[in-house]
């Protein structure tokens, strides 16, 4: 197996504007789809990726609690479905609509996706992933083996 994974390709040329007021309605339209039985929490995800593209995703979650799916989860598995690239701005709301800090968990699947430079739209403004997840582990890190 090789050290490190292949990366999605970025799609060449500057990267694409982002319109965050139109990122988050996505984000607040999508989580109307979350399947949350049992929080009650759903979560809307929208995020630009670097030819242009809006991915979503929301939460879905199961009678085996453990088991529930991140909003942020289905979002990356909707990059990757509909031709992969690099994360360039993402928007994540909560139930109310309004900024919602991805989990731990979620946070290391944007930085994979999008690396230290992808911006995030919270409560305190927009703010690059390297300040979201400082110190992050990333592909690199397994590139150093004994
Ligand atoms: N949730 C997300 O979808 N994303 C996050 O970053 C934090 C939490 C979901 C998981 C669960 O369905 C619900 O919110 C309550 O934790």
């Amino acid at each position: 197996m090789s050290a490190s994974p292949s990366v999605s390709p970025s799609s060449s040329g500057p990267p694409p504007e982002v319109d965050w007021a139109a990122l988050r309605e996505d984000a607040r339209r999508v989580r109307h789809h979350a399947y949350a039985p049992y929080s009650g929490y759903p979560v809307g995800v929208a995020g630009l990726v670097d030819d242009g593209r809006i991915v979503v995703g929301c939460n879905v979650e199961n009678a085996s609690y453990g088991l529930a799916l991140c909003a942020e989860c289905g979002m990356i598995s909707a990059l990757h479905a509909s031709g992969g690239g690099r994360l360039v701005a993402v928007a994540c709301v909560g139930p109310d609509g309004e900024p919602l800090m991805p989990c731990g968990r979620c946070r290391q699947l944007l930085w994979e996706h999008g690396g230290p430079a992808l911006l995030l739209a919270t409560a305190r403004g927009v703010v690059a992933m390297s300040d979201v997840l400082p110190d992050a582990f990333g592909a690199e890190d397994l590139t150093r083996r004994t």
